[in-house]
């Protein structure tokens, strides 16, 4: 069966010129895949494409040029809003990364409807994207956040008993518990990750919703780690907000997506103003556009966004099944290689039930970044550090972990080589 699977997938590697280089001599094993993906030859073509045949700015210009860019760039759209199942158009949005869609819900839904004293849920596992704009928010607004805290696996706890802790941080009392037992009457939002960066770890979307929509709670959730390796749909989750970025699912660097229900755009002022985003302006008065072009001020990355449209042509293309096949097949054999390693610290679960082949650990003795230097020289990139998710190591009781993450084109081979590196490393430093 995995065999099989891989065979499959073998074609894919060809698609992906980079992987064809070497570092330091050796062959590269691409394992930071969580922080950005490798593109395939149609993505790198099409930008290429684009600068070499279509370059104009869109929407303003009637000339042949600019009336293809922005026909290219507004089909991308109609393409994002079917591939991600939102009901319209319009509820697509076109940012630079899912940082700025994260910002951009808190700025023009948080200042817009939350008063002083309400609060926002979020999750102790955010990434710092998801984290620092909710946390600002309430500071600008007086409101209060609350953290949903994880089990012993890293899973995030959403039923059960008060877990309450009480933690002071800058004078402010910070409630930590389960997801079920902060909620109250002046719960507003939940900003969640869909999956872990850190962890992998794949959170229970459909049970936040069910808390939360019976009494008229936001759900945001950033889906930048889950959107390249499983199949969105935003309808189906039931989520008011979905947030992700082109560069960690095969599309280029500069773009990302944010994904809001119509009816909660419509009411939100925009987020930056300028050109593009007004319908009329004149001395005394604006007049806000039409969504969604009201959230997206000034000149966009128009062939990125034009690519991303194929980089979302090329996972509908290999298909989600084998995808999902491939990734979980791969990240089983990954977590039975990494366990049996003596010394090895894996943090999250050990088993893929509701997981991603993203893996962090240390080895004891040895720094995360002396680990990756080494695996550095042996052409395997892998990622060592915080991963941007300060309040999560805090938790785990870690300053930095080593990262390894899988990802489509990733093979057998590769987790052999990130395996024996390990070896080495341990041989060296441990
Ligand atoms: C879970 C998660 N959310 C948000 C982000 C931010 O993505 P970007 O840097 O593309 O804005 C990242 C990046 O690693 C992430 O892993």
């Amino acid at each position: 069966m995995m065999c099989k699977i891989w065979a499959g997938m073998n074609n894919i590697l060809n698609d992906f010129p980079i992987l064809k280089r070497t570092v330091h001599g050796k062959r590269l094993v691409y394992l930071d895949n969580a922080a950005t993906t490798q593109k395939p030859r149609a993505v790198i073509d099409a930008l290429e494409y684009f600068y070499e045949h279509t370059n104009a700015n869109i929407h303003r210009g009637i000339h042949t040029l600019a009336e293809e860019a922005t026909l290219q760039y507004e089909k991308t759209r109609d393409e994002t809003a079917q591939f991600f199942g939102a009901s319209s158009r319009e509820e697509i949005i076109f940012t630079k990364n899912a940082t700025e869609a994260l910002n951009l819900i808190a700025c023009a839904y948080g200042r817009t409807f939350l008063k002083p004293g309400d609060e926002i849920i979020v999750s102790i596992a955010e990434h710092h994207a998801n984290f620092v704009p909710w946390q600002q928010l309430a500071r600008e607004i007086g409101a209060i956040v609350k953290v949903i805290d994880i089990d012993l696996e890293g899973r995030l706890c959403i039923h059960g008993t008060k877990n309450k802790e009480q933690r002071t941080k800058n004078k402010r009392e910070v409630e930590i518990g389960c997801l079920e037992s902060l909620i109250t009457n002046r719960t507003r939002i939940i900003a969640i990750s869909h999956a872990s960066n850190v962890l992998g770890i794949v959170h229970d979307i459909a049970a936040v919703v069910a808390l939360a929509r019976p009494r008229g709670i936001i759900v945001a959730v950033d889906g930048t780690q889950a959107a390249p390796h499983m199949e969105i749909n935003v309808g189906k989750l039931g989520v008011d907000f979905y947030a992700c970025s082109s560069h960690k699912m095969l599309g280029p660097l500069g773009v990302g997506v944010l994904y809001g229900r119509r009816e909660i755009l419509n009411k939100c002022p925009p987020f930056i103003t300028g050109g593009d985003m007004i319908k009329r302006v004149t001395l005394e008065k604006i007049e806000w556009n039409d969504l969604p072009w009201k959230f997206e001020a000034g000149t966009p990355d128009i062939a990125g966004v034009v690519a991303f449209g194929v980089a979302l042509e090329y996972i509908r293309k290999v298909g989600w099944r084998l995808i999902n096949q491939h990734e979980q097949a791969l990240g089983a054999y990954a977590l039975s290689q990494l366990i049996q390693l003596s010394g090895l610290t894996l943090y999250g679960p050990r088993s893929m039930e509701h997981r991603l082949g993203v893996f962090s650990f240390n080895f004891k003795g040895i720094h995360a970044h002396d680990l990756a230097t080494i695996l550095d020289e042996e052409g395997i990139a892998i990622r060592s550090g915080s991963h941007c998710a300060h309040p999560l190591m805090e938790r785990l009781g870690v300053h930095a972990t080593a990262r390894a993450s899988f990802y489509l084109y990733n093979t057998k081979e590769d987790v052999d080589a990130l395996i024996s590196g390990l070896m080495k490393a341990r041989k060296m430093l441990g």
